[in-house]
């Protein structure tokens, strides 16, 4: 375990944002997550679970503990012909398991190459990119809770799994810490080649291609799309993409024909914040240090120096301009930190 004080965020939020906790602890084991959650000082303070702050915008110091963890193990739990069951520690770099699932020809986790951030937070966003959303793998989850040390696993149908969306981001579950996510993936190859840029990547392809080569087009087209946080800071997409009513969308479509739209099911359709975002003319438009980013609308960005403030007024001038011109509300993605 390690106990810092007084130290700067800076290197832990991908937006760059320079704000400063009262301590920063780290833990690689669950022993000393136990021995923690026991500790009177923890048990009083306020506390800020992150992973690689790829989703965090700090709006001010956070006078409390920031844990993080450091857990990073990946086990084989079990393995048959078709399907393999993995455990792994909710600290470990999620790209860094993907590289290592396909190295292994285990398949599943391709289309979700180069997101950033831990394993543990993937299975609280439910992370999703390219036609596949991470909920598909996941058999389990494992927590502790902060407050009472109890031990519990959460099956897969527990979770609530939706877009972007689990059980662990209600409030009334926010003292459950992951420790472990189980993961159950195919030894047989099954791809995911629907979603429109890698279909187009790979449509004159006589045969499928094989795993490498999705891993690798999706990271060509990501890095073509979405700009790396070491150079330029930002948390990917700021706002979820909307869905509303069938109706709702069907009346927009007909004043604007050239709207993507993705029907959901249960007459709900999903539509694309970023199109949105763009058709107000706001790709590229900045606020001081904070900015909308040329290539992708979606993405806000810190030009260097911005505060946590300045991202959240410039969200809120883009949620503005969308509902203003659309009658469509944006939520962020992103979680607010104060
Ligand atoms: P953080 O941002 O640190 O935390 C996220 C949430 O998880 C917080 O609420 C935090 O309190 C909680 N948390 C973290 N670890 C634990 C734990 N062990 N126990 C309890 N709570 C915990 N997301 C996508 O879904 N698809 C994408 O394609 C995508 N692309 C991105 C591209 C870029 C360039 C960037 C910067 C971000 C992108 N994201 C994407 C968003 C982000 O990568 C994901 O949300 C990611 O899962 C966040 O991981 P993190 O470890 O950084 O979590
Ligand atoms: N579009 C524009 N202008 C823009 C941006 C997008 O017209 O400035 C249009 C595109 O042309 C396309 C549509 O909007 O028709 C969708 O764009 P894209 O394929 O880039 O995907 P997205 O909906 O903007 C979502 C996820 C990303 C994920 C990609 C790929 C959300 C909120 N975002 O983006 O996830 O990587 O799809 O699957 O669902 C993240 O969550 O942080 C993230 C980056």
């Amino acid at each position: 375990m390690k106990i810092e004080k007084e130290v700067s965020l800076t290197p832990y939020n991908t937006f760059g944002i320079d704000a400063q906790a009262d301590w920063l602890i780290s833990y690689d084991s669950i022993e000393d997550l136990k021995t923690l959650v026991r500790d009177e000082y923890f048990q009083q303070c306020r506390y800020l679970h992150i992973g690689e702050g790829s989703n965090l915008l700090f709006l001010a110091n956070f006078h409390g503990i920031v844990l993080r963890s450091e857990i990073k193990h990946v086990s084989l739990v079990s393995q048959d012909e078709t399907s393999v069951l993995l455990s792994v520690g909710a600290g470990m770099i999620w790209d860094d398991l993907v590289a290592y699932c396909v190295e292994h020809s285990w398949y599943g986790l391709e289309n979700l190459s180069l997101i950033p951030g831990q394993v543990g937070s993937a299975a609280i966003q439910n992370i999703g990119a390219y036609g596949v959303e991470v909920e598909q793998f996941i058999r389990r989850v494992h927590t502790l809770h902060r407050r009472t040390g109890e031990v519990r696993h959460w099956e897969r149908e527990e979770c609530d799994y939706s877009y972007r969306h689990s059980i662990f981001k209600q409030p009334e579950q926010a003292d459950w810490i992951i420790t472990h996510v189980e993961l159950e993936l195919s030894k047989q190859p099954i791809l995911h080649l629907d979603y429109a840029d890698l279909a187009q990547r790979f449509a004159s392809e006589d045969c499928a291609p094989s795993l490498e080569a999705v891993r690798e087009a999706v990271i060509t087209i990501r890095r073509s799309k979405l700009p790396d946080p070491k150079e330029l800071g930002n948390a990917g997409s700021f706002f979820m993409n909307p869905v509303v009513p069938a109706s709702v969308a069907e009346a927009l479509a007909q004043q604007y024909e050239r709207m993507p739209q993705y029907p959901q099911g249960e007459g709900r359709v999903k539509l694309s914040a970023g199109w949105l975002i763009d058709q107000c003319g706001l790709k590229g438009y900045t606020e001081g240090p904070a900015g909308v980013y040329t290539h992708q609308a979606l993405v806000l960005i810190n030009h260097g120096g911005a505060t946590g403030t300045d991202i959240a007024r410039l969200a809120e001038r883009v949620q503005q301009a969308v509902q203003e011109k659309f009658g469509v509300e944006l939520r962020p993605e992103v979680r607010y930190i104060s």
